[in-house]
């Protein structure tokens, strides 16, 4: 190692030679920190850990005995991990954590749970609410990241659930717990508790409406495996993505619906969301999504309706708007179909997120099929619409066909292998225009 990189950023890690007031590799804007040799070799000292780790056998994680998030941990949680588990207020992380505390604790593994964001009463009586016996499971209400090590060190649980990292501040940083000093500071001093003592640590971080992790943003380099829990928390489905994970596959998803009991594990979630399917009313189409490594299927639906605003509104939910909004622009200049004077919304049912472009024409015939009024009945369809319209093959061709014959959809529109159809063409196909 050469002795001039001196200087470091405290968020990622970054090494400089220089001194500089933010970091160039993360974009922090804090000031790199100058650290003496011995302690930049012990960091790195540190660093090791996962990568002997990440080469154990299955058999050295804890499984949590929820087939759906071990699944997306690679196989359950690594000793000595952090993971940092994102989503938007009320999405369910506590309630999921909670569960899967009490699950570990079946199998006898302890489990401390540090509430600093609700009551320790609180916590209880969700864990009444759930029916959760949780002899195994220790709360502690502390706001000190200091207190939840000194108290973990002694105990030394299984695994220690900090919720939430916002909540958590050290004394010795002034700044009000959340931001970008204090989630920094505790998050590395519970890494740190993580890395010497073989405990899992979890990190609860909120994320803002935008998608964005806040303060914890800078947590997500320091984390061995970073998740998130989505869905609209006014329905019932949530799906648990892994985005970043040292010791297994990333885009693993395991899917979830909370009930009046706490989350229970989908088995079949396209069951699930063709179960109230209406293919008999315009503006509906099933959509099959690739959801980590299998198919789901989903419904989209879109209204269309006249209006006299100058700017007709657009509402769309589940679905990047820009996109939607290039597919409208695709159906008005190559498929002659225009909806620029009227009402547009979009929807993915069952508070599902679809972010791959392979859902443009589903999107694109069910606000054709809106505007024209014509229902598409039992018909799926796939593939990316481009600016010259014309429609593109997309990856998973085989496993989304196979889930459609499962399900029995077998009325299909999307590209085949080869040559890309065109819009035009397909609303034709869909008997959505004569020409
Ligand atoms: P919570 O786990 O507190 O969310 P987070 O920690 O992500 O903020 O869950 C909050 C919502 O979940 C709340 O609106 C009520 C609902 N809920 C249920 O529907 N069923 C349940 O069994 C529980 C415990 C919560
Ligand atoms: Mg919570």
């Amino acid at each position: 190692m050469s002795a001039r990189t001196n200087f470091h950023c405290e968020a990622c890690g970054h090494k400089s030679a220089k001194w500089m007031g933010f970091c160039t590799n993360c974009g922090v804007e804090e000031p790199l920190v100058e650290r003496a040799m011995s302690g930049s070799k012990q960091s790195m000292a540190a660093e090791a850990v996962p990568v002997r780790d990440a080469s154990k056998t299955r058999s050295d994680r804890l499984r949590t005995g929820w087939g759906e998030v071990d699944r997306v941990l690679g196989g359950g949680f690594v000793p000595g991990s952090v993971v940092l588990l994102g989503g938007e207020p009320g999405v369910g992380k506590s309630t999921l954590l909670l569960q899967v505390a009490n699950a570990m604790g079946l199998q006898g593994h302890s489990t401390v749970i540090a509430t600093a964001e609700e009551s320790v009463e609180q916590v209880a009586m969700r864990a009444e609410r759930l029916s959760l016996g949780g002899e195994s499971v220790s709360l502690m209400a502390d706001d000190d990241a200091d207190a939840i090590v000194s108290l973990a060190t002694q105990d030394r649980p299984s695994l220690v659930v900090v919720d939430s990292i916002q909540t958590v501040g050290v004394p010795e940083i002034v700044a009000a717990p959340g931001g970008v000093s204090q989630v920094r500071e505790s998050g590395a001093r519970l890494i740190r508790l993580a890395k010497t003592t073989g405990i899992v640590v979890v990190l609860v971080g909120h994320v803002t409406k935008d998608g964005s992790l806040a303060g914890p943003k800078v947590l997500e380099h320091m984390v061995d495996v970073v998740l998130s829990l989505e869905g609209d928390p006014d329905r019932g489905f949530r799906v648990l993505r892994s985005n970043k994970n040292r010791f297994g596959p990333t885009h693993v998803s395991g899917m979830f619906d909370m009930r009046g009991d706490g989350l229970v594990e989908v088995d079949d979630p396209s069951k699930v969301f063709l179960d109230g399917w209406e293919s008999s009313v315009p503006g509906t189409i099933v959509y099959p999504a690739v959801e980590g490594r299998r198919s789901v299927l989903v419904e989209v639906q879109a209204l269309v309706a006249s209006t006299n605003q100058a700017q007709p509104r657009r509402s769309i939910r589940g679905l990047d708007p820009a996109r939607v909004n290039q597919v409208i622009a695709v159906l008005q200049q190559h498929a002659g179909l225009s909806v620029t004077d009227k009402e547009v919304y979009v929807n993915v049912v069952g508070g599902w997120r679809l972010d791959d472009p392979g859902c443009d024409l589903a999107v694109a015939l069910a606000i054709a099929s809106a505007a024209t009024g014509k229902p598409l009945g039992k018909l799926a369809a796939w593939g990316e619409v481009g600016l010259a319209g014309e429609v593109r093959a997309v990856p998973f061709q085989t496993r989304r066909m196979e889930e459609l014959t499962r399900m029995g959809l077998v009325k299909q529109i999307a590209p085949g292998g080869g040559e890309p159809i065109r819009l035009r063409g397909a609303l034709v196909e869909a008997g959505l225009k004569t020409n």
